[in-house]
């Protein structure tokens, strides 16, 4: 039987390349899209494309009236945990690929999802290329003792630092924190120039033109530095097989998954 999914942002940068990849696979079938803009529509409508017969909705909720497997979330940070929190109380599993939640809302939601036995998989960035990052940088800190984290966005991203940013200052505190050698608040002048601190980990978050996403982890050591660099292109493409692969996986076990490698191995 196939996995029916709902796309909360449904219209959006990745939503829209996630509904066709979705509505293309063989073992999976869209039921649900959420959109404020085009709510009450046909998707097919929206996309110009024939290949769906699906009306959006207004919010998650009305969409999961419709019985649904699994909830995928891009939307926004301001809205991604209630959108969350819904689907985890109506039994539904979750994939969470918008950016903006922090360690505290990850400790609710993984709480949630156990007492409502859901899966819930969350990844900082869904690309194979993030995640190759991510894993460098966590074997580079089993050597180097000093970092920060430079994370780059365009001018209209909202929310800062992004999820891949986040996501990668929590998993190198799982290896060690970085170390301090004059701290942050003994700083003589503005603070706030030495960025904010995640997990240990000094984050500097860059909003300009021309960048999509990026991110930096610079490791310092006497005499030598490493950076370790992550930059995404225009296209949404690289995050749709990984969101793919989450929603093939999320039933598998309840709770919260932190991480696109966690399910690659
Ligand atoms: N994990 C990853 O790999 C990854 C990769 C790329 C992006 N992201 C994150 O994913 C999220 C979406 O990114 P995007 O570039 O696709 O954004 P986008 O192009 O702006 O699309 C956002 C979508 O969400 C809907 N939306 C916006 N605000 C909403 C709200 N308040 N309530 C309900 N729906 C809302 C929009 O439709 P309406 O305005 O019509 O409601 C639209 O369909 C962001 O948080 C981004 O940082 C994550």
């Amino acid at each position: 039987m196939k996995l029916k999914v709902c796309i909360a942002g449904a219209t959006g940068w990745v939503g829209k390349p996630l509904c066709l990849a979705v509505s293309e696979a063989d073992d999976l079938s869209l039921v649900g899209a959420v959109s404020r803009t085009h709510q009450g529509r046909n998707l097919r409508d929206v996309f110009g494309v024939s290949n769906f017969d699906l009306k959006v909705s207004g919010s998650v909720a009305e969409a999961l009236d419709a019985p649904t497997d699994v909830l995928v979330d891009y939307t926004k940070a301001d809205v991604v945990k209630a959108n969350v929190l819904t689907a985890i109380r109506r039994g539904v599993h979750v994939v969470i690929g918008s950016s903006g939640l922090t360690d505290e809302d990850f400790v609710e939601i993984n709480r949630a999802a156990l007492e409502h036995q859901v899966g819930v998989i969350a990844a900082g960035n869904f690309a194979i290329t993030a995640v190759l990052l991510q894993r460098f940088a966590c074997e580079a800190a089993k050597y180097l003792s000093h970092w920060e984290i430079i994370d780059y966005a365009s001018d209209a991203k909202q929310d800062a630092p992004s999820g891949t940013t986040r996501e990668l200052a929590f998993r190198l505190s799982e290896v060690r924190r970085p170390g301090v050698t004059h701290p942050v608040e003994g700083t003589i002048g503005e603070k706030e120039s030495r960025g904010t601190t995640l997990n240990g980990t000094q984050v500097h978050s860059l909003r300009l033109p021309g960048y999509v996403i990026g991110v930096e982890a610079i490791f310092g050591a006497k005499d030598e530095r490493l950076s370790i660099r992550h930059d995404a292109g225009s296209g949404a493409e690289p995050y749709i097989q990984g969101s793919l692969l989450a929603i093939r996986k999320v039933r598998d076990r309840a709770g919260l998954i932190r991480g696109l490698d966690k399910i690659m191995e």
